[in-house]
């Protein structure tokens, strides 16, 4: 992984205003106690997954001092894709002047990014590809029930982007863990879409159950990425997880026996960007230079599906 970019949209948004605008009986206390959120970026109308992918991709491009034209993969993570199609990537990689390779969306909900990253990793080991795009941006603000506060407080609009590249050396992905379970599908989903009711959809959670998963879930996936690799907990440098809720996130740490400032977080001021939330945790990392070459990262990731699963890479 050569480097990280992000995007957030303007409007930036606190609990209360939230609760103003959109007339919730909720209030900042609550939100913050359950979940350690405090505001969310809200995308403008015109902008879009695609709109805010370019800009974090463009970024991550500069970054890592790499050309537009020497990408050859864009894969992007999305559950609030731009429209079914052209894909939201082939849309970025238009935008980015990029003309030759290949560009598909994956849609896993939140574990998105981590799916992606193990597409992308898997397809340059075999010389599909040799740099890649994996970007996540969602716009969740468009498929929210602005009416029901037990979801609306939770999410956020955002992209971030990352640049992957076929080197050799002890840097970059050393393995990726993704798992589903269809069973549980219902206990966070989309009800509708352009195949059955012809709309969007709006997003249902039965944010209780999906906790109960949550912990036990990401603890397997880790453990597993871990034991692939032959290495341990304390090996771990840097935990970034995907930022649903700052209790699930401690946890975690917990787990990891790693103090909170070895932890990413970015929830209190992003609420959960779905597949955006761990690449817009990599670029403010990134930004910030926290990683050192040979820091041994940790990504892990629960959403809609149910999908979860974990990605250990070398800095
Ligand atoms: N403001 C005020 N009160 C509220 C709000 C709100 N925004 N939302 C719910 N409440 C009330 C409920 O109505 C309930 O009231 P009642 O007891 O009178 O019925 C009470 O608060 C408690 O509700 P719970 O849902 O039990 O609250 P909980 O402590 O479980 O917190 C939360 C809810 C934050 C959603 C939590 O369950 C959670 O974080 N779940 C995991 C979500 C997650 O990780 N998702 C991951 C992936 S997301 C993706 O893939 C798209």
């Amino acid at each position: 992984m050569l480097s990280a970019g992000g995007y957030l949209p303007a409007d930036v948004v606190s609990n209360d205003e939230l609760a103003r605008r959109y007339g919730l009986d909720t209030s900042d206390a609550w939100i913050q106690e359950r979940t350690g959120i405090r505001q969310r970026h809200l995308a403008a109308p015109g902008e879009s997954a695609s709109s805010m992918g370019i800009k974090a991709a463009a970024q991550a491009l500069e970054r890592a001092g790499v050309d537009a034209s020497e990408v050859d993969a864009v894969i992007v993570a999305t559950a609030t894709p731009d429209s079914s199609f052209p894909a939201t990537a082939v849309r970025i990689q238009a935008g980015l002047g990029i003309t030759r390779g290949f560009a598909f969306d994956l849609l896993a909900a939140c574990t998105g990014f981590i799916y992606a990253l193990s597409v992308a990793d898997a397809m340059i080991r075999t010389g599909q590809c040799r740099t890649a795009l994996v970007i996540g941006a969602e716009t969740y603000s468009r498929i929210l029930d602005w009416t029901d506060r037990t979801t609306c407080v939770l999410f956020g609009d955002g992209a971030g982007a990352v640049v992957l590249r076929a080197e050799e050396g002890e840097s970059g992905i050393l393995s990726s863990h993704i798992h589903a379970d269809g069973r549980h599908g219902g206990i966070l989903h989309v009800e509708g879409g352009p195949g059955s009711t012809g709309g969007t959809g709006l997003l249902r959670m039965a944010g209780r159950e999906v906790f109960k998963h949550a912990v036990t879930k990401l603890a397997s996936a880790v453990d597993e990425a871990l034991a692939a690799n032959s290495l341990a907990r304390e090996d771990v440098t840097w935990l970034v997880p995907h930022q649903a809720n700052i209790r699930i996130i401690d946890a975690m740490g917990r787990k990891l026996h790693l103090p909170r400032e070895r932890v990413v977080v970015t929830v209190d001021r992003h609420a959960n960007t779905s597949a955006a939330s761990i690449p817009l945790a990599l670029a403010e990392a990134v930004g910030e230079g926290r990683f050192k070459p040979g820091d041994l990262l940790l990504l892990e990731a629960i959403g809609g599906g149910l999908t979860w699963g974990a990605t250990l890479l070398r800095w």
